[in-house]
């Protein structure tokens, strides 16, 4: 699997699926997820709501992705998933990171994606120390043994997190 690294807007990418960091509430908010929804109009609001009549507590946890159709995006698909809010490190915030990333992974094998993209989740409003995030998304990513996808994008939004990514990629050699 072909890891990148880029600085850009999300909704412009033209990969099968984009991940969206959202909320439990899975029906749009600020930050990446209301650029999201911005872009995708009003048909990708409609996907969540049938999204979130189908879950058991019409709602969804942290950790967990769920897919739906792309509305006026370029791509097929986005999978949302709520990311932790970041504590202290020591309430399972890793570990719920690491499988916000995993099961994003996963939602998109599901569909036979060839290509997926992510923003740096949790380490806006949900305060993920970034350095920690970015190390957490890059070794789960390196971690999956891919089926179909054969290209994952990091989309940053400033240059700032894009140096962090590129920085850990080069000193751990993790390619
Ligand atoms: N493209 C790519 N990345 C973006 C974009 C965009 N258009 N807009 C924002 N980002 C980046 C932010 O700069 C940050 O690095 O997405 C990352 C995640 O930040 P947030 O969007 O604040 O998400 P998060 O920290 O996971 O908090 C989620 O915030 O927006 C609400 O509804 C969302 O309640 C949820 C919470």
């Amino acid at each position: 699997m072909k890891i990148e690294v880029m600085t850009g807007d999300i909704t412009t990418l033209e990969v099968d699926a984009i991940v969206n960091a959202a909320n439990c509430g899975l029906l749009g908010g600020g930050g990446v997820d209301g650029a999201i929804h911005r872009a995708a109009g009003k048909e990708l609001f409609e996907e969540c709501l049938k999204l979130v009549e189908r879950l058991p507590e019409h709602r969804g946890y942290t950790g967990q992705a769920y897919l739906t159709k792309a509305g006026r995006l370029p791509c097929k698909y986005v999978i949302h998933t709520p990311g932790p809010v970041y504590r202290d490190g020591k309430h399972g915030e890793p570990e719920l990171l690491a499988a916000c990333y995993e099961n994003s992974l996963r939602r998109a094998e599901e569909m036979r994606c060839t290509s997926i993209a992510f923003p740096c989740i949790s380490t806006g409003v949900y305060g993920y120390p970034k350095e920690e995030a970015a190390r957490i998304a890059l070794k789960t990513v390196q971690a999956f043994s891919p089926v179909s996808l054969q290209r994952v994008v990091f989309c940053c939004f400033g240059a700032g997190d894009e140096a962090i990514y590129r920085r850990i990629i080069n000193d751990e050699s993790i390619m």
